[in-house]
């Protein structure tokens, strides 16, 4: 095994078991049921990541995250100096493989988002696959607070965007020559209802990039289906913000480890509701 690595399956349970006695029952447990601990490099992140099939039709909502070891979603009010190379292959691989990317507004402003690039070959491979050639960008807003001639609107697919009732509805009239308006809810976006509309326009394979408060939302309402999230190897120090924001819940809500892949010293893990 090359240096920096990833163990196999095998390994770190042997590991485990040899150097932790009284937890290596538990821990091993844990290390089977999921698929496979390898390096991102060897394996075919198409099929790793496929969406089930029953994405086709009914919505699945998958969200991506990076978070640094001790939980921070942002340095500096952004998610880009938590990810490196191997991130972005995984992050692209991810919206490459949707119908839509979902985001919130927060994130749609501080990430100044653009339209969804894909390649070529890309393109020739979803349509084949039943998928449009560009997924749009579907942006949860209350406010509507967009400039039309921002860069998420210079694509050639119109971004969806999902607002509600009490978005000013000049604003409204103004996006819907550059973007395609789903009202949602009265005074906020609902998300099942967010999620129907996506699902009306024929986008059920949802990609969730957040942020933090779209992202508990969803979780909350219990239409997240899968979190994949990428561990970058940092400590951010205290005071940021993590993978979630809002309203506390009246208790955690459980999830299933299905996988850990890594590279080097990164970690991509994956989670079932
Ligand atoms: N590490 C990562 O992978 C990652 C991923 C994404 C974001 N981030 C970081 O997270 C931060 C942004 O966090 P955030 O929580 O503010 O972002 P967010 O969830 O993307 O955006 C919040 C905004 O979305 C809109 N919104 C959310 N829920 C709504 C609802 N139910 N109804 C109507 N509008 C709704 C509102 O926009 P309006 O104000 O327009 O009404 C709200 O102000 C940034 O620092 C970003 O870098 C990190």
């Amino acid at each position: 095994m090359a240096p920096g690595k990833a163990a196999a399956t095998t390994d770190a349970a042997a590991t485990t078991d040899s150097t932790a006695a009284a937890g290596a029952g538990l821990a091993r447990k844990a290390i089977e049921d999921i698929e496979a601990v390898e390096d991102i490099e060897d394996i075919d992140l198409d099929e790793v990541y496929a969406y089930p099939p029953s994405a086709a039709h009914t919505p699945y909502i998958r969200a991506n995250f990076v978070a640094s070891v001790d939980g921070a979603a942002e340095v500096g009010g952004r998610s880009g100096p938590l990810g490196g190379e191997a991130d972005l292959r995984v992050f692209r691989l991810l919206r490459w493989l949707s119908d839509v990317v979902l985001v919130g507004a927060g994130t749609a402003r501080t990430e100044n988002y653009g339209p969804v690039v894909i390649p070529p070959e890309r393109r020739e491979r979803r349509v084949a696959a039943g998928l449009a050639a560009v997924p749009p960008i579907a942006v949860v807003t209350a406010t509507a607070g967009f400039d039309p001639g921002a860069r998420l609107f210079r694509g050639e697919i119109r971004p969806v965007l999902l607002t509600c009732e009490t978005a000013p509805l000049d604003r409204r009239r103004r996006l819907a020559a550059v973007a395609d308006i789903a009202i949602c809810g009265g005074s906020a976006v609902e998300p099942d209802l967010a999620v129907r509309a996506l699902a009306e326009r024929g986008m059920t394979r949802i990609l969730t990039e957040g942020g933090p408060l779209l992202h508990s939302q969803l979780a909350a309402a219990g239409l997240l289906d899968e979190l994949c999230l990428t561990i970058a190897p940092v400590l951010a120090g205290p005071g940021r913000l993590g993978i979630m924001k809002g309203e506390p819940w009246p208790a955690p809500a459980a999830l299933t480890l299905t996988q850990i892949l890594a590279e080097d010293d990164v970690l991509f893990l994956r989670y079932r509701r």
